[in-house]
């Protein structure tokens, strides 16, 4: 792995670009998910830049309540947490965006090194900067990866005292397999007596499930939307917006919530090798949220080597905080 930028920020920061996607990658990944009979677009290709700005806006409608329920489990355990978790090092925030997740435990977790992990170090700059200017003993260090694909760290990631931060339920968009495989990459990356603390949203009816992600304001509408548009920007390919209904649906055999853009007629779309039709009612699977047991959750945990397992959840029982010990 190549080492693509590094830019000093002041003398305690820097940012690391390691392996960025060319964009004739994304659009042969982009043509070959639309290909399949069930056309479907990786949900990484929902944040481009408004993408991000719609995701920060769909924590705040009522509807969403993962955002809410994390933070209170955060707030009101904040103490046990701080204890399950011990003496920490360096904190790894996988997922980072703005870093506020994670900022908000640094008075209780002390952290003597930050390493604020995202797909793209463009967006964590801006944030690396106003941490770097409220923390400034915190050694940071920036790193722009996809870590679904790799959890190989610059070296200037300190190896011991390793906390890993999985907020926000992130892990729901990889399937049940693919969670497991990354919870076991999570592990051997820890290293001995690293740490995990980790978020996933818990199964509950449709009935709450369901406008969580199909909210009355339609922001979610929007964000699903909107990686129409950023399809067409990758690929040159012509899909109108209007063309395309949201729905959200929970798979109960699956346990996850389903998001589709479903062709509201029948229509011709150009894409780079070619014109590819919809049927009225076909269509693209942009994103799974998977939603887990907690019981489940914590095998999945112990399979991939994990001990001391803790958990937390908030008063509405919605949303799991686990705390593990690799
Ligand atoms: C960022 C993947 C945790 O699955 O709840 C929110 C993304 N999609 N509303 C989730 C999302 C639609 C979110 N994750």
């Amino acid at each position: 792995m190549s080492l693509l930028q590094q830019s000093p920020l002041g003398t305690r920061s820097a940012l690391y670009q390691l392996h960025s996607e060319s964009t004739s990658d994304n659009k042969q990944e982009l043509v070959t998910g639309l290909r399949q009979s069930q056309a479907q677009i990786n949900p990484k290709f929902l944040y481009d830049a408004l993408g991000s700005c719609l995701f920060d806006a769909i924590t705040q409608v009522p509807e969403y309540y993962p955002t809410r329920c994390e933070r209170e489990v955060f707030d009101h355990h904040g103490d046990a947490i701080a204890a399950a978790v011990g003496r920490v090092q360096t904190m790894i925030d996988l997922g980072a965006a703005d870093c506020m997740k994670a900022q908000r435990l640094f008075d209780r977790l002390r952290p003597e090194q930050y390493v604020p992990v995202d797909i793209s170090v463009d967006y964590l700059k801006t944030s690396v900067m106003r941490v770097a200017a409220l923390y400034p003993e915190l050694d940071i260090v920036g790193v722009g990866i996809d870590f679904f694909q790799t959890l190989a760290l610059p070296k200037q990631v300190r190896p011991d005292g390793r906390l890993f931060f999985y907020p926000g339920s992130s892990i729901g968009n990889l399937n049940v397999t693919q969670a497991q495989d990354m919870l076991k990459r999570i592990h051997e990356a820890c290293g001995p007596g690293g740490k995990l603390l980790l978020g996933v949203d818990r199964v509950k009816s449709a009935a709450i499930l369901e406008p969580a992600y199909d909210d009355a304001l339609g922001v979610t509408a929007a964000f699903n939307l909107n990686v129409l548009r950023h399809a067409n920007r990758l690929m040159g390919s012509n899909f109108d917006i209007e063309d395309w209904a949201h729905r959200a649906i929970f798979n109960v055999d699956e346990s996850r919530i389903e998001m589709h853009l479903e062709a509201r007629h029948r229509l011709k779309v150009k894409l780079p090798d070619g014109d590819r039709i919809f049927e009225q009612g076909e269509s693209i699977h942009t994103e799974s949220s998977y939603k887990y047991q907690p019981e489940q959750f914590s095998q999945m945990l112990r399979d991939a080597g994990f001990k001391q397992i803790s958990h937390w959840t908030d008063s509405k029982e919605w949303f799991s905080v686990f705390a593990a010990v690799a």
